[in-house]
């Protein structure tokens, strides 16, 4: 292993995702804005069937002088069975496997509105429960030399330079979260716990407050040191079985709810001008603002590079795709210039 894979002079992101057209954006945006790209390091992580392309894409076109690793689950010794009992026992469930292996597209209706169609395709993917989306609560784990690394979602882009963040006192906290409770953006903006929970099952309604604010993933800091010395992973295990012995009736699925539970107390709330959120659901944005911001999230179903995705933000992605290069131009994604050909 390279000596600067784990060396903390170094600024380490985290990303986690099976798409590559995705995670290319990602990083070359985080490139293109970086003051330090030099002192950079992406992690990625892939499952075992995305790596073969992961790897060779990044081998392709490294983001010199970035430095990019390519890892798949199944090269980390740490990810097994006994250390994530919890895992095998969501894919197993049988709540779980009725709500995603069960009919799968009954209810669709290809003609319905296609954003409609395709939320609702979404809301059965198993991405959901799957493992590259939990991996994220074992970061100090898997990067058992690191200090301090900013985990990505990969549907972002980076329109600054995220060296700041390095710098912040992180006053013992764990996650460097932008909280989601309050905002201009009254629908994005207005994210509470009783958003995410059942409140009227007593598990829920005797253990917590309806009231308290929620925090988004995204792009967060994590102080791994500080994390080490917590029970954030029991507590998140602790949460996933309840749920699973309540029949999912605690919260419905996602990774967030059950990391609210676990990161309760260990949350620095930091400017909402470093991660805007919304731009996968909400098509009335405010553009300026969207320039402005240091990392645009396209959480919701509209991804960018999606038929589905709003075209008015769609730019802000598709200027990291490099579209002279012939594979990217083979596939025909989302090419500015063809949409507007075939509308013509
Ligand atoms: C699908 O939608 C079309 C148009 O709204 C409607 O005519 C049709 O009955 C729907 N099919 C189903 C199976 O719901
Ligand atoms: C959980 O749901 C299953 C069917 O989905 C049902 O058979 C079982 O009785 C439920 N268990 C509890 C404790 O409610
Ligand atoms: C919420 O909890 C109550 C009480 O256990 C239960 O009856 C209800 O079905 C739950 N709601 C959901 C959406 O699971
Ligand atoms: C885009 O791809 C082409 C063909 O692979 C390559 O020559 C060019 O340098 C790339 N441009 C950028 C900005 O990476």
């Amino acid at each position: 292993m390279l000596p600067l894979l784990s060396d903390n002079s170094f600024q380490h992101f985290v990303l986690s995702t099976d798409n590559v057209l995705a995670a290319s954006v990602v990083v070359n945006s985080a490139v293109r804005s970086s003051s330090r790209p030099e002192k950079t390091v992406f992690h990625l992580i892939t499952d075992k069937k995305t790596y073969p392309a992961m790897h060779s894409w990044f081998a392709l076109y490294p983001p010199s002088p970035a430095i990019v690793e390519v890892k798949g689950v199944h090269m980390f010794d740490w990810l097994t069975r006994e250390n994530i009992p919890v895992l095998e026992a969501i894919e197993t469930h049988h709540a779980v496997r009725n709500h995603y292996l069960g009919n799968h597209v009954k209810g669709t209706n290809v003609s319905d509105d296609p954003r409609i169609f395709a939320s609702k395709l979404q809301a059965k993917s198993p991405k959901y429960i799957s493992l590259l989306n939990h991996l994220r609560i074992y970061l100090p784990e898997l990067f058992p030399n690191l200090n301090k690394v900013i985990f990505l979602d990969d549907d972002i882009v980076i329109q600054h330079d995220l060296s700041p963040l390095w710098n912040i006192n992180m006053a013992g906290k764990v996650n460097g979260a932008v909280e989601t409770c309050r905002g201009e953006d009254k629908w994005v903006m207005s994210k509470h716990f009783r958003t995410y929970f059942n409140f009227s099952h007593p598990v829920i309604s005797e253990n917590f407050n309806p009231d308290e604010c929620a925090w988004a993933y995204g792009m967060n800091i994590f102080d791994l040191t500080a994390w080490r010395k917590t029970k954030i992973r029991d507590i998140y295990h602790y949460w996933l079985k309840e749920n699973l012995k309540s029949n999912l009736t605690l919260w419905k699925f996602g990774t967030l709810p059950p990391a609210l539970v676990a990161f309760r107390g260990h949350i620095l709330p930091i400017n909402p001008s470093w991660h805007m959120l919304g731009l996968g659901y909400q098509e009335k944005t405010d553009l300026d603002q969207v320039k402005k911001t240091a990392v645009i999230h396209y959480n919701g179903q509209c991804k960018p590079w999606l038929e589905i995705g709003f075209k008015h933000l769609q730019p802000f992605w598709t200027k990291h795709v490099n579209y002279s290069n012939d594979f990217i131009r083979n596939c025909h994604i989302l090419d500015p210039e063809e949409y507007e050909q075939d509308r013509a």
